[in-house]
């Protein structure tokens, strides 16, 4: 693999491992606000960004690449609100977003078709991911910041069961 790809894949798995460390961090603020079903959504969303970690991972091991792990800074994870909280989570998938499409496009000038495959799956991912974020702001709006509405959409999040099935669908 050409080194310039090795070093982008390389920041792009400490990206999705501050990724996990994020909504890992914004999990425990739910917990406090005693909203465990989004605490448990967030939680399964840890488990999602170090899957993806993870994919990019086996990826530069299967390829005979040096993984280089970095060191993962401290997640900013203070929000006033649940919708606040999401609108965080859509602006955040919005960077990565943006990141995998600089990836991609740097994969198509090195004629990396394999990392190119790789990253299609990413490309539909972040559609998803902005989707879901999108979907629970829309719900958020419509129920507010506390009572019965945010009770059963709570429940209605924490009804997620594994990586990569939003509840908020
Ligand atoms: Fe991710």
């Amino acid at each position: 693999m050409k080194e310039a790809l090795v070093t982008a894949v390389n920041d792009q798995i400490n990206a999705e491992l501050e990724s996990a460390y994020l909504y890992l961090a914004m999990s425990a603020r739910m917990e406090e606000r005693n909203l465990p079903g989004l605490a448990r959504w967030l939680k399964i969303q840890w488990e999602e960004e170090i899957a993806h970690a993870m994919k990019f991972y086996d990826f530069l091991i299967q390829r005979d690449a040096h993984v280089s792990l970095k060191a993962i800074a401290q997640p900013e994870a203070t929000f006033d609100s649940p919708l606040e909280a999401f609108r965080m989570v859509l602006e955040h998938e919005r960077h990565i977003t943006s990141r995998i499409w600089e990836l991609s496009e740097l994969a198509a000038d090195e004629s990396d078709y394999a990392l190119q495959s790789l990253l299609k799956w990413f490309v539909d991912e972040q559609v998803e991911e902005e989707d879901n974020a999108r979907a629970a702001i829309d719900a958020l709006s419509l129920v507010g910041d506390s009572g019965p509405g945010l009770f059963l959409f709570d429940r209605e999040m924490g009804a997620r069961t594994d990586a990569g099935q939003a509840a908020a669908e």
